[in-house]
């Protein structure tokens, strides 16, 4: 059985930007009747998923194995790879609140039958533990219609004007400032 909690209790500054704080009120599970398993992966155990789920091709450079700074995580149920997230250290194109500090969340898919079961929010954790070791202050996404209540759960707050991806469909930036 592997069952991990992650709290959270988003609080807006002055910057108008979400701010995670890991201690509060609200616990997120995941079924205990699965085998549910979080780790950091090579690029490619992710493809799959991301490919199936977002249609996304991967880029340039996780492809050709010089990810840089990415890193990949998964959510396995038993051998079987149900959600993804990706995140490298990049600033966002509006510039962001923490030149220097900023990390790019991407990749951010969940099976359609593991959905709104905890999956998506364990691999936010672990992306937003693995930032925080490296000493990000910020993190970023391209938001897709869908999502934007599962990063507004999570603290995220919209900045910027909607777009439109050809893939991706309706788009908005969104962004955490990490305390
Ligand atoms: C968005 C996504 C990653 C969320 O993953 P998930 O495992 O379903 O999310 P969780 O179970 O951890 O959800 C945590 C909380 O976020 C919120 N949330 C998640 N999905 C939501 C939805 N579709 N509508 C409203 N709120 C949602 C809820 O508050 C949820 O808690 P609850 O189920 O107790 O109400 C997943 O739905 C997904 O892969 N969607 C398709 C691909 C996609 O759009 N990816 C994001 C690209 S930017």
């Amino acid at each position: 059985m592997t069952s991990r909690e992650l709290t959270d209790g988003p609080i807006s500054d002055s910057m108008d930007l979400g701010v995670a704080r890991y201690i509060g009120c609200q616990t997120w599970s995941v079924d205990t009747a699965r085998s549910l398993s979080v780790a950091q992966v090579a690029p490619g155990v992710t493809f799959p998923l991301r490919l199936a789920v977002l249609r996304r091709v991967p880029t340039d450079a996780e492809v050709s194995g010089n990810a840089g700074s990415h890193a990949h995580f998964v959510v396995r149920d038993g051998g079987v790879v149900v959600a993804t997230g990706v995140v490298v250290k990049k600033e966002p194109p509006d510039g962001g609140p923490a030149p220097g500090f900023s990390w790019w969340l991407m990749g951010m898919a969940v099976d359609p039958s593991y959905r709104r079961q905890g999956c998506g929010s364990l691999i936010l954790a672990a992306v937003l533990e693995h930032v925080s070791k490296h000493r990000g202050r910020h993190v970023w996404c391209h938001a897709r219609i869908g999502a934007i209540e599962f990063y507004r759960r999570h603290g995220f707050v919209e900045r910027g004007s909607y777009r439109d991806d050809p893939v991706a469909g309706r788009q908005i930036m969104m962004h955490l400032r990490l305390s």
